[in-house]
């Protein structure tokens, strides 16, 4: 799977996407990442991105002409499934969200920034807006992180325990149940002692009951999703 990711701050994104399993990941050759400035397909003096919003007060906005140039540049190499505007105005991300997008080839994630991004631009370039959540960031860099983030892990070969991908929180609208770690004993706090028995089948059943129990307890309102 190939992302190409378009920013004015490339900095913001070279991080969180460069350790533990999403570094692994693009050095098995699973993921391809990559991020481009957007003021390298500035045509204008000083590299300009943004600008002045017409008939309207306050701050700056992403121009589309370095949009578009950076897209039409990249257009000519990959042919994206999906080319995605992050921006708290887009539909929700979610896990069922995450595993649709894990089935495609190509995505660009464009980040917005400031007071957002020529509107043109949401109209003609993109293909959909995502949201992470219902709260404001700075701007769409972490957005587009954590969207990585949660798309590469669910490839195939990325986790090296296949299994543990499938049954994290969210993917049967159920909770994760508990885990516990040595040593058995802490402070006199005890681990499970079903965990500790070897009874397999009596293990998975104890898994559900806890996903199920924690699932009404905590997120009553996944047990009402399809
Ligand atoms: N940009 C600013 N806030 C955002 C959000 N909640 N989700 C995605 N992109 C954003």
């Amino acid at each position: 799977m190939r992302f190409d990711v378009l920013t004015i701050l490339p900095e913001l994104l070279h991080s969180p996407l460069n350790h533990s399993i999403i570094k692994r990941a693009q050095e098995r050759n699973i993921v391809d990442i990559n991020i481009h400035n957007i003021r390298d397909y500035s045509p204008y003096k000083h590299r300009q991105v943004d600008d002045y919003p017409y008939a309207g007060k306050g701050g700056m906005v992403l121009m589309i002409e370095p949009i578009y140039r950076a897209i039409s540049h990249l257009q000519t190499k990959v042919a994206y499934d999906e080319i995605i505007y992050t921006s708290p105005d887009g539909e929700r991300f979610n896990q069922k969200l995450a595993n649709e997008l894990s089935l495609k080839k190509n995505i660009l994630i464009l980040c917005g920034h400031y007071k957002g991004v020529d509107h043109r631009v949401r109209e003609h370039l993109i293909t959909r807006e995502i949201s992470i959540g219902d709260y404001v960031l700075t701007g769409g860099e972490l957005a587009a992180a954590v969207i990585i983030d949660c798309i590469v892990r669910l490839l195939p070969g990325a986790i090296n325990d296949e299994m543990s991908a499938l049954s994290d929180s969210f993917q049967d609208n159920l909770l994760a149940p508990p885990v516990y770690t040595r040593p058995a004993i802490f402070n006199n706090w005890k681990v499970p002692d079903i965990l500790l028995s070897g009874n397999e089948k009596e293990i998975e059943r104890w898994k559900l009951e806890q996903s199920i129990e924690r699932t009404k307890r905590l997120r009553p309102d996944l047990l009402n999703e399809s």
